[in-house]
């Protein structure tokens, strides 16, 4: 038996009713049976200051060891004004200082999103792929999980609903963890 995959998941909104929560909620039940997936939440994380870098506050030395002990990473973020929150954006922000200390580096990642209109968090995912490139993560392109109209998807109890997302994110969790592997390989881990 192979060891599983430990995939971290962070949702970029701290709203109670989040559509974005509850589709981290949804995968932690859609994870393949090579993998785990636990939850990181970002609340109560301050704002970034870069004279506190060199002695970060405790929830941000808890993220960095977090994201460092996992084996991959999945983010889901809300769109807000066509790009990612601030409080996601902060946390990415907190996770790669001081420089040379970034806990993000070499780490395979996957992307979804969820947002009340049509297109589904596109641009924000855009906008995190780009980020992506100088933390030196590793996303999968592949599905692109792109939750629109996500009123329609959840029940009131915030329980994903929608046969077809449900086999999105089966299929971009399973890609994780395939990706995860071939990069561990090449690197003889
Ligand atoms: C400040 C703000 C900006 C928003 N901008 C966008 C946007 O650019 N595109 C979009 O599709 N939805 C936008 N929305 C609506 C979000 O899709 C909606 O609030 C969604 O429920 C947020 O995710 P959550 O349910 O996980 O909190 C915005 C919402 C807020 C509060």
């Amino acid at each position: 038996m192979m060891k599983p995959v430990r995939i971290l998941g962070i949702a970029g909104s701290l709203r109670r009713g989040s559509y974005n929560r509850a589709a981290l909620r949804a995968a932690t039940q859609l994870v393949p049976e090579d993998a785990t997936l636990d939850v990181f939440e970002l609340d109560g994380i301050p704002a970034f200051n870069q004279d506190e870098e060199q002695n970060p506050p405790a929830q941000v030395t808890e993220f960095k060891r977090r994201i460092r002990e996992a084996d991959a990473i999945l983010i889901v973020t809300p769109e807000y004004n066509y790009s990612i929150p601030g409080v996601l954006k902060n946390a990415i922000d907190w996770a790669s200082r001081p420089y040379g200390d970034s806990a993000w580096s070499g780490k395979p990642a996957a992307i979804m999103g969820a947002s009340i209109g049509t297109i589904g968090t596109a641009r924000a995912q855009y906008h995190l792929r780009q980020m992506f490139v100088f933390l030196n993560v590793f996303p999968i392109n592949q599905p692109e999980v792109m939750i629109g109209n996500a009123a329609e998807r959840f029940d009131a109890q915030g329980n994903l609903t929608d046969e077809t997302t449900k086999d999105f994110i089966r299929q971009l969790l399973r890609n994780l963890v395939d990706w995860t592997r071939r990069i561990a390989q090449s690197q003889g881990v």
